[in-house]
């Protein structure tokens, strides 16, 4: 018998076909609706292998459920949605899409920047309102990029190729991360700081680290009150690194002057959410790895780990610590 797959939500027609080569495939056929909760918890229960979004959570109670499961496949890079220790305590493998987004998301951390510090959505606005009446000195003026200094929390993949986009423009760039990287300062020509003296010397501040127990709330009031009072805020990582809270105070009370988000604590943020209510605040939907080639080669990934992981096959992108695949070959 084939094994089954569930894939929950609705993906590109040739992804779910390079599935069901050897699987066969269930799928939650709506694109813009998740797939509820009920719905997923009796999926999960019959199949080898999960296809998920960054939507779902994949948590402790819904792994307990599915006794057949051998593999959950993250399409995202991201994987703070799945509870990895209770999947390896159940032998059940995870993986994740890394590398094919990293130059896309860079691309849109960068545009991001710009659209913030340069205030492109609000004098887009402007004009398309009809307030645009003559040119005068200081209208619609925002923060130099060229010139200013960026520093990155977080200095993986993605941060690396902002780092690049940043020397483009001129930028003089500062990193913190867990480990100190000696030899990517001196190819990049970037500098180690501590936290604390990163959030007070930089003009924008870029958030690239993963979302884990350690890095919740990383930038609360305390790291806002050391920041310069130019300094912009950009997160492209995860919504919960930084707290939301705090920063529509540092907003409000001018500690810091703008941020650009991609990513919000709950997803997707609320109308009437108060961070949607400041000025020089830049908001999208989580679409820092969103054009079509990133996308479609993140389904593929997605998928191909899948298939590895249920042939037997060696799979790279395997989350688990010390995880032996193998063991769920026919
Ligand atoms: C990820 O992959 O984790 C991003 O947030 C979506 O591409």
């Amino acid at each position: 018998m084939k094994k089954r797959i569930y894939i929950t939500r609705k993906i590109p027609g040739e992804i779910k076909s390079l599935l069901e080569q050897d699987f066969t495939v269930d799928m939650w056929h709506e694109e813009h609706i998740p797939i509820p909760k009920n719905i997923l918890k009796e999926k999960i229960t019959q199949c080898d292998g999960l296809f998920c979004l960054l939507t779902e959570e994949i948590d402790a109670k819904l792994i307990e459920h599915a006794k057949s499961l051998k593999v959950i496949s993250n399409m995202a890079v991201g994987f703070n949605n799945i509870d990895v220790e209770t999947a390896t305590k159940y032998g059940i493998a995870v993986t994740n899409t890394p590398g094919v987004l990293t130059e896309t998301t860079a691309d849109l951390t960068f545009a991001l920047l710009m659209a913030t510090a340069r205030r492109i959505p609000e004098a887009e606005q402007y004009l398309r309102s009809g307030k645009w009446e003559t040119w005068s000195p200081m209208l619609l003026t925002g923060q130099d990029i060229w010139g200013a200094t960026l520093g990155l929390i977080g200095l993986g993949r993605i941060g690396t190729a902002v780092v690049k986009r940043a020397k483009g423009f001129g930028m003089n760039v500062m990193y913190t991360s867990r480990t100190q990287k000696p030899e990517v300062e001196e190819q990049l020509d970037i500098t180690y700081k501590r936290l604390e003296d990163l959030l007070q010397q930089s003009d924008f501040i870029c958030v690239m680290t993963p979302y884990t127990k350690e890095t919740e709330n990383l930038i609360s009031t305390e790291q806002f009150n050391l920041m310069k009072k130019n300094a912009i805020l950009i997160n492209t990582a995860r919504g919960g690194i930084v707290n939301e809270q705090a920063l529509v105070e540092a907003i409000q009370t001018k500690k810091i002057w703008g941020a650009g988000l991609d990513v919000f604590a709950s997803e997707p943020i609320s109308k009437d959410d108060r961070l949607l209510q400041l000025p020089n605040v830049v908001t999208l939907p989580h679409i820092g790895s969103a054009s079509i080639q990133t996308r479609m080669r993140m389904a593929k990934l997605a998928a191909e780990n899948i298939k590895k992981v249920l042939l037997g096959e060696d799979c790279d992108y395997i989350l688990n610590p010390d995880f032996k695949n193998g063991a769920t070959s026919t």
